[in-house]
């Protein structure tokens, strides 16, 4: 068994990277964040610490920040040079870092391509010559071809339709060459997220948008907090049962769980390769989310029709089977919880950190 006890997390202040480097540090991982910044805050990693601290786990706190960009790799060379130095040698790299607008990659590409691909290439040559052959990708569901109605398992067609997509399904694709390049020598995990929403429950820590949020929670939450505008429902004429489009939401707490699930996958195996969903496994329309969100926070919603969104699908719904199989992994929250944990950090944050 190959041991893991530093992990080097990339994109590791923003929403999904500050859940996952609190169970990290919660297991008794030491944690290397390395971040821009350009998108999230750096604050989160003192609340990380003030939770870990209310919980009396002080003593588990293990947490470098390195602010800087995988488009740089003397700056990446340094910070697994540091480690190495400290006696910290990094062991995995769980790598979230990454643009994740679809609207923006459409218009300008090149910053996606640039950022998210030749980083994520800078950040394997590194990790090689460190001998650091451990790795999660965060990768998404927006990556499959979701013109059928079925759930989606990993041998589901690809078709990604927009930059940022192709830019996630371009580094599964090099991550696998890397794999196969030498493959008593690579762990490779791909997780493909589905719609990740919710805030840890001590509402110290959650989604932190920068600019006009485009995902529906985020959007949610701000209405039902200035209750002034109202929620645009993208289409009703969709083949689900209310006419409005199908997901599947997945609480944070969850997702962040199933990257320490991989990483204990890893170190049972020499030798993986693979590509994995994290979803519920259940659909829940627009209309429900809105309801659900009512009900359990007691308030209401203002909202209205409008037309499709386009590049929406009408039902993403994951089968998790693999996961749960491979991974030992079992996504515990309801959409309920995701509701109130997600208002309890917005009423404790109203402009995020
Ligand atoms: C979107 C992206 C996807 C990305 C994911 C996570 C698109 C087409 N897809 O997925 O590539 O991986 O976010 O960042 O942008 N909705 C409304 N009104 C709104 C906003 C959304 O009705 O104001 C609806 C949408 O039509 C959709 C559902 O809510 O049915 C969820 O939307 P969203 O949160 O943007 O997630 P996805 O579209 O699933």
């Amino acid at each position: 068994m190959k041991s893991i006890r530093t992990v080097l997390v990339t994109g590791g202040t923003g929403y999904i990277g500050s859940h996952t480097c609190f169970y990290l540090m919660e297991q008794g991982y030491k944690v290397i964040v390395i971040d821009s910044l350009v998108n999230s805050s750096v604050k989160s990693l003192e609340r990380i610490k003030d939770i870990l601290k209310k919980n009396n786990n002080r003593d588990l706190i293990s947490l470098e920040f390195f602010e800087g960009s995988l488009n740089n790799k003397e700056f990446v060379d340094y910070v697994f040079h540091q480690a190495l130095n400290k006696g910290n040698k990094i062991d995995a790299v769980i790598h979230f870092a990454g643009f994740k607008s679809v609207k923006e990659s459409v218009q300008n590409p090149y910053l996606y391509w640039q950022n998210n691909v030749i980083g994520t290439i800078n950040l394997v040559s590194v990790m090689n010559k460190y001998i650091c052959n451990k790795i999660v990708f965060s990768s998404s569901a927006t990556i499959y071809n979701a013109n059928n109605i079925d759930l989606i398992s990993e041998k589901n067609e690809i078709g990604p339709i927009n930059p940022y997509g192709n830019t996630k399904r371009a580094n599964e694709i090099f991550l696998s060459d890397i794999y196969k390049s030498d493959k008593q020598k690579w762990g490779v995990i791909n997780l493909r997220y589905f719609n990740p929403i919710g805030a840890h429950p001590s509402g110290l820590i959650g989604e932190s948008p920068k600019g006009i949020p485009n995902n529906i929670f985020p959007i949610i939450m701000n209405i039902a907090f200035e209750k002034k505008q109202s929620l645009e429902v993208f289409g009703k004429d969709w083949p689900t049962k209310d006419g409005t489009c199908i997901r599947d939401y997945i609480h944070i707490t969850d997702l962040a769980k199933g990257h320490i699930k991989a990483l204990e996958f890893m170190k049972k195996k020499d030798s993986t390769n693979l590509c994995i969903n994290l979803g519920t496994g259940k659909g829940t329309s627009v209309l429900e989310l809105i309801r659900i969100f009512e009900d359990t926070n007691k308030l209401k919603l203002n909202y209205n029709f409008s037309s499709r969104r386009d590049g929406d699908a009408p039902i993403v719904v994951a089968d998790n089977s693999l996961a749960k199989k491979i991974l030992n992994w079992v996504p515990e929250k309801s959409i309920s919880e995701m509701c109130k944990d997600g208002w309890n950090w917005k009423l404790k944050n109203p402009n995020g950190y």
